[in-house]
């Protein structure tokens, strides 16, 4: 009998995770289920910890809901982990975006420099997470969110040592959900083949007959404009010349290098109006905590759909499954290169195409990318194991690197300005530097 751990139970996504076990209890013989927070979040993790056991209840299940801030008992035998936690709050967050803003530059959770002190707060974390892991529960899982999921992914394998890891991201899992039906196709008919790393992948789509599809989904997307993008990111079309040279489908995030200028201006047009996203997932938080406390409610709110990363519990319930039952399932997932992107180093985490099963995910051979997407990918890459190094060492050096290759922040005096605040609007979560 299972016991699955999630860390950052106090999240506003758990209820998906929690629907996501209930969808699949016949493949899952689940006994304890424990939720793990901190002091800071004990709040929400009532919240919603009630409202899980209300959703176990309604289902006609007999499974042990604990909900805990002791993380070392939680993990003690644990089967799999998962990890959904934001350290420093959306406070944190709030800093990471408005702060660039205030130098005229993107801030975003993920990107440009916001997503490199999101980095640079949570790897001290997960490394501590998975040094406990190593001594609680050493076969454990552990299936990652917590962004930069692909950078976090990539600190737990290389500094961490530790290999029984998924990272996962709602973004691929979007684009098939939405991608079939604009070619009047299934999910089922058709052949997926992603690569690239977390937030910065492309995909190639080919039906049942073995035609590539992907130039007829770009075709479909201009036409209805409907591309699957998570409720985060802000709409602006790629130049279709630019998609028609690739003739792959880049992922929501690419907008922010490929029309960094128009990103960039509705980035600072929410800033100041004081609409960043950190402040409008605020007010979704409330509304949807405030439904949480309703002792009535015990299924999972539409509301949740606003949140960017919908969908993504499923995932990590989906990779939980695929691995217990030895499911095969095809999934995108962050994972060890192992040559299936012959253009980045193999002994590296990158987010592409693989099988899902009882070892854990086997990647799928992508092959080598043209030159205007290699130069990217390797750019991006390299930059990912500046910050993972600026993270573990505190080298302040090492994090001036990061500032100065990120495509998003103008080298120079700024970059050196930024990083300076950033370092002390973060002292509380930067042990290392
Ligand atoms: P949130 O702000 O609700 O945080 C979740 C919980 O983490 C909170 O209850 C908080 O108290 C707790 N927490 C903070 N520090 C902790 C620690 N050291 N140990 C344990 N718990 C801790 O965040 P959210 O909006 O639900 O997002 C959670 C995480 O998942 C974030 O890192 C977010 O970026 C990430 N996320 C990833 C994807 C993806 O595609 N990979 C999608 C959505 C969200
Ligand atoms: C999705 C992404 C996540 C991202 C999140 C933001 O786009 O895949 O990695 O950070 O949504 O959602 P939020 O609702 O918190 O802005
Ligand atoms: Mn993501
Ligand atoms: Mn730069």
């Amino acid at each position: 009998a299972l016991k699955i751990v999630t860390i950052g139970g106090g999240s506003s996504y758990t209820p998906e995770l929690i629907e996501g076990y209930i969808k699949r209890q016949a493949q899952l013989a689940i006994k304890e289920i424990w939720l793990v927070d901190i002091p800071e979040g004990e709040q929400k993790l009532n919240v919603v910890g009630a409202m899980a056991k209300r959703m176990v209840k309604a289902a006609g299940l007999d499974w042990e809901v604990h909900l805990t801030l002791d993380r070392r008992a939680a993990l003690k035998d644990a089967d799999f982990v998962s990890t959904q936690f934001r350290v420093g709050l959306l406070e944190a967050r709030v800093k990471d975006e408005r702060i660039p803003g205030s130098y005229g530059l993107l801030g975003q959770e993920t990107n440009g420099a916001g997503g490199i002190f999101k980095a640079l707060r949570t790897i001290p974390v997960i490394l501590d997470i998975v040094k406990d892991m190593k001594e609680l529960c050493p076969n454990a899982w552990l299936i990652n969110f917590t962004n930069p999921s692909g950078i976090i992914t990539e600190a737990i394998q290389h500094y961490g040592q530790w290999n029984k890891v998924i990272g996962l991201c709602n973004v691929p899992v979007m684009a098939m959900i939405n991608e079939p039906a604009l070619i009047n196709k299934e999910l089922k008919d058709l052949t997926y083949k992603f690569a690239g790393i977390d937030h910065f992948h492309w995909h190639r789509v080919w039906d049942n007959t073995g035609k590539e599809v992907t130039m007829d989904i770009i075709n479909q997307i201009y036409a209805d404009k409907n591309n699957g993008l998570p409720k985060n990111i802000f709409d602006i079309s790629f130049f279709r010349e630019q998609l028609e040279q690739m003739k792959m489908i880049p992922c929501g995030y690419h907008r922010y290098y490929y029309r960094q200028t128009e990103m960039l201006e509705h980035s600072l047009e929410e800033f100041k109006n004081n609409a960043t996203r950190a402040q409008e997932v605020m007010r979704i938080e409330h509304e949807l905590f405030t439904l949480y406390q309703d002792p009535h409610l015990d299924y999972k709110p539409k509301q949740l759909a606003e949140r960017g990363g919908a969908h993504y519990s499923d995932a990590a319930c989906e990779a939980i499954a695929s691995i217990y039952a030895d499911k095969k399932t095809h999934m995108v997932v962050s994972t060890l290169n192992k040559g299936a992107i012959p253009d980045l180093p193999s002994d590296h985490t990158v987010e592409v195409s693989a099988q899902i099963g009882a070892t854990g995910a086997i990647p799928m051979t992508f092959g080598h990318f043209q030159p205007a997407e290699r130069g990217w990918i390797q750019l991006m890459k390299n930059m990912e194991l500046v910050i993972t190094q600026a993270a573990v060492t505190g080298d302040y050096g090492t994090a001036l690197q990061a500032f100065i290759i990120n495509p998003l922040i103008p080298s120079g005096r700024h970059a050196k300005n930024l990083l300076d605040e950033m370092l002390v609007a973060n002292k509380r979560y930067l042990p290392q530097f």
